[in-house]
C-alpha cells in the first residue's frame, strides 16, 4: 500500500471518527451469487529468495537496501517462494476465494528484456497450479512498483518510451505462459500513486523529485514535468499490453484484463462554491488524470490547463488505444480526504503536480498508526465511478486497516474497519454499482513500502524471529473467515473463536 501514505504527508489533518464493532447486518449472501472474496500481497513484498535461482534487484530492492523501509528489506519477506505451499493452505482454510499476487519481472526476466528465467517460470508455475488445485482463483498484477534496475539504469524506466515495448513484451511471456490458467490480469498497480509518489514526493521507488521536495531523498528528478511523463506512459504501457491480450489472447483463454488506481474519495471541506469546485479539481487530478483516457481517450481539460506543455499529448493512434483498452478497474481504496480551495497553489513557480491542483489534502484522523473508519468513502469512489465514467466492472483490490505490527493477535479495530467498508460496498452494489470482487490487503503481514515490518496490515500474524517464519492467525483471519463460510460472527464469537488459538501463540512467543 502506498497511496495513503501520500496523503499523510501531504495533508494538513483533522480530528475525528470512531466506529463500534457492532454483530454484522449482512452475510456473504447478501452480495451476488458471483461476486468474489480474496486477499493479496505483491512479489517484493512476500517472495524473499531475492537472490536466488537468477532473480535480478528491481528499483524497490535498492530502495529498500538504501535504509528507506526502516532498514528493513524483502531478502527474505515472508519467503512465500519457498512457503507458498503452505500458504495456499492457509487461504483454503480462510475460505478465499481468489489471491491476488503479483509477478517480479526481473524473477522472470533477469534482464528487463530477452530471456525467460526458467526458474522464474518454474515458480510462478508451481504457485498457480497450487491456487487452482484448491480452487482458488490467481488474480495477478503484472507491475506493482518493483521495476527491473536494469532497466531504470539503462533508460530511467517510466520516463523512456522504450518502456512501452519491453513491459509489453514481458506481458506477453506472463500471458503465454499463464494465460491458460490465469483469467484475470492487471497490468499495473496504482499507476496514479506510483507515480505521485515516485517521481512528484519522489518518496518511494525510483526517487526521483526536485524541490519544493526531496531535501532528503532524491539524487535526482523533476516534480514539475515527470509526474505527467511517467503517467503517460504507464497508460501508453496499459494499453499497449491490453491491446495485445485482446488481439492475441483473449479469444483462446477468456480471460479478463484492466489497471488498478488509487482510489482516493473526495469531500468538500466547506459548502462554499470554491471548496465545491476545488473537490472536482482533486478528482479530475487525481483520478481523471488516468481515468478520463481509458474511457473518453483523452486527459481532463483542468488537467491540460494546468500542467501546460508539461503534460505529454495523446496522438490520434494513441488516443485510440488507451480508450476503452480495459475489461474491468481495479480499486485501492483506504480514505477519504477533504478538500480546501488553495489558488495561491497555482501561483507558484515550477509548479509540481501537487500545486497544479490548487488545493489543500486535509486528512481525518484515527487512532495513532491506524486510519479513521469513513466507508462512505468507499461508497462515494463507487457512486462516482458509476455516474460518471459508465459504471465498469470494478474489483476493490485493496482495502484494510493498518496497524502496528506485533505480537498482539487481537486485531479488533482492523475487523471493525473491514467489516464497515465492506458494508459501505454492499449498500453501492444494492444501488447498482457494477462491483464483482473485494480484496482484502494483506493476506499476511508483508514488507511494506515506507514502513517496513513496524506496521502492517495482514490477517495472518508472520513471526520473524522464527527461522520458520511460522503465520498465526489474527482475529481478523478468524472474522473473515467465518464471513466467508456464511457465519455472521458477532465481536463476543470471535473473540471466543480466537482466545485458544492466541493462547497457543502467546505460549509460543514466551518460550
Ligand atoms: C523541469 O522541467 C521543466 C519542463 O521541461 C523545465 O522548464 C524545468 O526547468 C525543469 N526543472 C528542473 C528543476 O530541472
Ligand atoms: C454540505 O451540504 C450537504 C447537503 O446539504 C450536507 O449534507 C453537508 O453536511 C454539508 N457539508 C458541510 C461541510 O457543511
Ligand atoms: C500492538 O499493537 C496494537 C494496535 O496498534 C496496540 O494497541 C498494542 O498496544 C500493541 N502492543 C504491543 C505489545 O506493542
Ligand atoms: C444511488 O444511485 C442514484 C442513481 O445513480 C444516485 O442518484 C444516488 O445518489 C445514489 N445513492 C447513493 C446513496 O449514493
Ligand atoms: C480484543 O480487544 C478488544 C478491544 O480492543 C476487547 O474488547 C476484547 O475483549 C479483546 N479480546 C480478547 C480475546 O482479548
Amino acid at each position: 500500500m502506498v497511496g495513503s501514505r501520500l496523503s499523510f504527508s501531504l495533508c494538513l489533518v483533522l480530528n475525528l471518527s470512531v466506529t463500534a464493532f457492532s454483530s454484522l447486518e449482512f452475510s456473504r449472501y447478501d452480495f451476488p451469487t458471483d461476486f468474489i472474496f480474496g486477499a493479496g500481497t505483491s512479489a517484493y513484498q512476500v517472495e524473499g529468495a531475492a537472490f536466488q535461482d537468477g532473480r535480478t534487484p528491481s528499483t524497490w530492492y535498492t530502495f529498500a537496501h538504501a535504509g528507506h523501509a526502516h532498514g528493513a528489506t524483502g531478502d527474505i519477506a515472508c519467503d512465500e517462494y519457498h512457503k507458498y505451499k503452505e500458504d495456499v493452505k492457509l487461504m483454503v482454510e480462510t475460505g478465499l476465494d481468489a489471491y491476488r499476487f503479483s509477478i517480479s519481472w526481473s524473477r522472470l526476466i533477469p534482464n528487463g528484456r530477452g530471456p525467460v528465467n526458467p526458474k522464474g517460470l518454474e515458480y510462478y508455475n508451481n504457485l498457480i497450479n497450487e491456487l487452482i488445485k484448491h480452487g482458488i482463483e490467481p488474480h495477478v498484477t503484472l507491475f506493482h512498483v518493483d521495476l527491473p534496475q536494469v532497466l531504470e539504469d539503462e533508460y530511467e524506466g517510466w520516463l523512456s518510451r522504450r518502456i512501452v515495448k519491453d513491459f509489453t513484451e514481458f506481458a506477453d511471456v506472463c500471458f503465454r505462459e499463464f494465460g491458460d490458467r490465469v483469467l484475470h490480469w492487471t497490468t499495473l498497480n496504482e499507476g496514479n500513486v506510483f507515480v505521485l509518489a515516485g517521481y512528484d514526493m519522489g518518496f518511494i521507488p525510483p526517487q526521483r523529485c526536485s524541490p519544493p521536495f526531496g531535501l532528503t531523498f532524491c539524487a535526482k528528478g523533476n516534480s514539475s514535468s515527470e509526474p505527467y511523463i511517467a503517467g503517460h506512459h504507464l497508460l501508453l504501457a496499459h494499453a499497449s499490453a491490453a491491446r495485445l491480450y485482446k488481439k492475441k489472447y483473449q479469444d483462446k483463454q477468456h480471460g479478463f484484463i484492466g489497471i488498478n488506481i488509487f482510489g482516493y474519495w473526495f469531500a468538500p471541506l466547506t459548502n462554499t462554491t470554491e471548496d465545491i469546485i476545488a473537490t472536482q479539481r482533486a478528482k479530475d487530478f487525481y483520478l481523471g488524470w488516468f481515468l478520463d483516457p481509458l474511457v473518453s481517450g483523452d486527459y481532463p481539460e483542468i488537467v491540460k490547463k494546468n500542467a501546460g506543455a508539461r503534460i505529454p499529448a495523446f496522438t490520434k493512434n494513441e488516443c485510440k488505444q488507451v480508450k476503452g483498452s480495459f475489461d474491468f478497474i481495479g480499486i485501492n481504496h483506504y480514505l477519504a480526504i477533504h478538500i480546501k480551495d488553495n489558488p495561491e497553489k497555482l501561483k507558484t513557480d515550477q509548479r509540481n503536480f501537487a500545486a497544479d491542483v490548487g488545493v489543500d489534502m486535509i486528512s481525518t484522523l484515527g487512532p495513532p498508526g491506524q486510519y479513521p473508519v469513513m466507508p462512505w468513502g468507499l461508497q462515494g469512489v463507487l457512486e462516482y465511478f458509476k455516474q460518471v465514467y459508465g459504471n465498469p466492472p470494478i474489483y476493490i483490490h485493496e482495502n484494510g486497516q493498518q496497524m502496528k505490527r506485533n505480537t498482539t493477535l487481537n486485531d479488533t479495530a482492523r475487523v471493525e474497519y473491514i467489516q464497515a467498508y465492506m458494508g459501505g460496498l454492499l449498500d453501492a452494489i444494492r444501488n447498482g454499482s457494477n462491483a464483482r470482487g473485494y480484496f482484502i490487503w494483506s493476506f499476511l503481514d508483508v514488507l511494506e513500502i515506507i514502513e517496513g515490518y513496524e506496521s502492517s496490515y495482514g490477517l495472518y500474524y508472520v513471526d520473524l524471529d522464527d527461522p520458520d517464519l511460522k503465520r498465526y492467525p489474527k482475529l481478523s483471519a478468524h472474522w473473515y473467515s467465518g464471513f466467508l463460510k456464511g457465519k455472521n460472527i458477532t465481536p463476543d464469537e470471535a473473540n471466543d473463536i480466537t482466545k485458544n488459538k492466541m493462547a497457543l501463540s502467546n505460549a509460543r512467543s514466551i518460550q
